[in-house]
């Protein structure tokens, strides 16, 4: 799997070239597109969808700018919890979907990386992430399971006793939805779910991914 990230990542730095502003994803499939972009040295402007990727790419030396200070971004490179064959997503596992969304929606493309246990032909076997407001985010709990769904919060550590929920970069929360089927129409589900007061939004991606590189883990690649 590790290989299958890697090359994947890799392969999306080499489309990167001097002058162009980058959308950075989130994860670890997209930190190796970061560490790759570090080490090419390009002259090359970036705009983070995550306070974790930005960190990083400040670390290696890449130029990070806000979203709000740019008024173009070439390239959004992401990784992705789940891809079917016409390239709808389900993201969200880092827990930063609502920035990742906004940014690669903003940017003339956007690319996934993902190894191949990604690949899926119908979604709906990842935990669906839905980030909440904290205000009346368990009101909003209930709204969504009335609907049929089965959610949990994410918790900061689910290792620990003292369990936390999960703040995201937003400040609010997360509700992760178990499907108990495969989902055939992924996109009746985002609309209802988004038209509950108090849900920012979901992990969905529908029409966002003009084109996936996928890693196999013999370190070859092929394109969704
Ligand atoms: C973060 C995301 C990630 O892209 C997704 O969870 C995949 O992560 P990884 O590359 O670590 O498997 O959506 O919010």
């Amino acid at each position: 799997m590790e290989i299958g990230k890697k090359v994947a990542g890799e392969k999306a730095a080499t489309l990167i070239e001097d002058g162009m502003v980058v959308g950075l994803g989130t994860g670890s499939t997209a930190l190796y597109f970061i560490q790759a972009l570090i080490d090419k040295k390009l002259r090359i402007k970036t705009v983070a969808s995550s306070k974790r990727s930005e960190e990083i790419a400040k670390k290696g030396g890449l130029h990070v700018l806000d979203i709000n200070e740019v008024t173009h971004i070439d390239l959004t490179v992401d990784g992705t919890d789940e891809i079917d064959p016409q390239k709808r997503l389900i993201k969200g596992g880092g827990g930063a979907h609502t920035r990742e969304k906004i940014l690669a929606s903003s940017s003339q493309e956007m690319i996934v990386i993902a190894d191949e246990s990604k690949v899926v032909k119908h979604l709906g076997k990842a935990k669906l992430p839905i980030e909440i407001l904290s205000y009346g985010h368990i009101f909003a709990r209930k709204k969504i399971e009335a609907l049929g769904y089965v959610g949990s919060w994410r918790v900061s550590d689910a290792t620990s006793l003292n369990q936390e929920l999960y703040v995201t970069d937003n400040g609010n929360f997360i509700l992760d939805i178990h499907f108990p089927a495969l989902l055939t129409h992924p996109e009746e589900v985002h609309t209802k779910i988004l038209a509950i007061p108090g849900v920012v939004d979901t992990g969905f991606f529908f029409n966002i991914a003009k084109r996936a590189i996928i890693g196999r883990s013999n370190g070859t690649t092929f394109n969704i």
